[in-house]
């Protein structure tokens, strides 16, 4: 394919590719009872649960109660290293479990459902993007990490929401021409706030891309005194609304810090436990996805991070099943686009910590 007809190709997937958002229901009872043999089965394989913030709640508690973690996808992979324990079970979705695989080959990670995928890691096939890339030697090929562990491989940087405009400013300011890939908001977001050279991929998250820019100025004019705080996956109409865009952590950390008592949040609504935990007092009102023509198909909370569950967390503990395997040729290459964005986040830690 050539250039041209890439860049004009949408990779958003079909509505028949979008499985349904599926929340498991479980009364008291069971959940009280499931939570104990969890806990029990981790310690005795010296298991930690690794979690995204989108999962739910009773996940979130259990990874907390019992010295695990709650986070976004960068220190979900950062802990998952970091971390003594032999086995990692990481609630989240694909992309997670192979990032920590990689960088923690000697860990065994499970899953709880293996087929909790992500509509940027489905819309950007490792073939097509590998072809593209070879057309355009002279390119920085800079991957999200909601992408396959071959398609990290073909990359020369992994970057997160919370490191993509420091990094794309980075090789920028080297003179660097860029290939970005799979998400089409975050990467025009990106080459908005930095004026990079960049070739993006038109993928996008089928969760963010339904808030809409219309409904959120109507919710707005209803709550004057409300921030809005979005996350980078969305449309230009909403991010272009904000009065802060950012990565999960980067979200709750400001309705903690903002002075305000009303926000408005265009992320998923998993994310609103650890909120209302860190910030008890404040407003949260969820951003509109569904306009007056349109209904939602995610309606804010992804359908693959609903997978996971804690009926799946007991059984894979139990069975030892859904293992997250990832070829070694691969692995090896991945963890180069991988560790470059770990080591340059350190970096600027560093230098941050410095200037104190
Ligand atoms: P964060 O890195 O901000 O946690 O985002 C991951 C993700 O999948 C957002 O949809
Ligand atoms: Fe992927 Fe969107 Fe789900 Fe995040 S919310 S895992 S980007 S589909």
């Amino acid at each position: 394919m050539t250039t041209d007809a890439i860049l004009n190709r949408s990779y958003s997937l079909e509505k028949e590719q979008i499985p349904p958002t599926v929340v498991e229901q479980i009364d008291d009872a069971e959940r009280a009872a499931l939570t104990e043999k969890i806990k029990a089965q981790l310690k005795q394989q010296n298991a930690v649960i690794v979690a995204h913030y989108y999962t739910e709640p009773e996940l979130q508690i259990l990874a907390d109660e019992s010295g695990g973690y709650v986070s976004d996808s960068l220190d979900m992979a950062r802990f998952g290293k970091e971390s003594d324990a032999e086995t990692l079970i990481v609630c989240g979705v694909k992309f997670m479990g192979e990032t920590a695989k990689i960088l923690s080959p000697e860990k065994r990670i499970l899953m709880p459902d293996l087929d909790a995928n992500c509509s940027l890691d489905l819309g950007c096939p490792t073939d097509e993007f590998s072809d593209f890339c070879d057309t355009h030697p002279d390119h920085v090929v800079v991957v999200y990490a909601n992408t396959s562990a071959a398609v990290k491989a073909r990359a020369d940087w992994m970057v997160t929401s919370g490191s993509a405009v420091d990094v794309i400013k980075h090789l920028a300011a080297e003179g660097k021409k860029i290939i970005w890939a799979p998400d089409k908001y975050l990467g025009d977001y990106v080459q908005k706030e930095t004026g990079a050279d960049m070739l993006i991929w038109q993928g996008a998250c089928i969760v963010h891309e339904e808030f809409k820019g219309q409904e959120l100025e109507t919710l707005r004019a209803h709550h004057p005194d409300a921030k809005v705080l979005v996350h980078p996956e969305s449309p230009a109409s909403v991010i272009e609304q904000a009065d802060m865009v950012g990565s999960t952590t980067g979200i709750i950390k400001a309705v903690v810090e903002m002075d305000a008592t009303k926000f408005i949040i265009a992320t998923d609504t998993g994310i609103f436990h650890k909120i209302k935990e860190a910030a008890p007092d404040k407003i949260l009102i969820e951003a509109p996805t569904a306009g007056k023509s349109a209904t939602c198909i995610s309606c804010a909370h992804c359908p693959w991070m609903a997978m996971n569950s804690l009926r799946k967390l007991l059984r894979v503990l139990e069975t030892g099943d859904n293992k997250v395997l990832v070829d070694a040729d691969i692995a090896q290459r991945a963890t180069g686009s991988i560790q470059r964005l770990l080591d340059f986040t350190r970096d600027q830690a560093s230098k941050l910590a410095g200037d104190a």
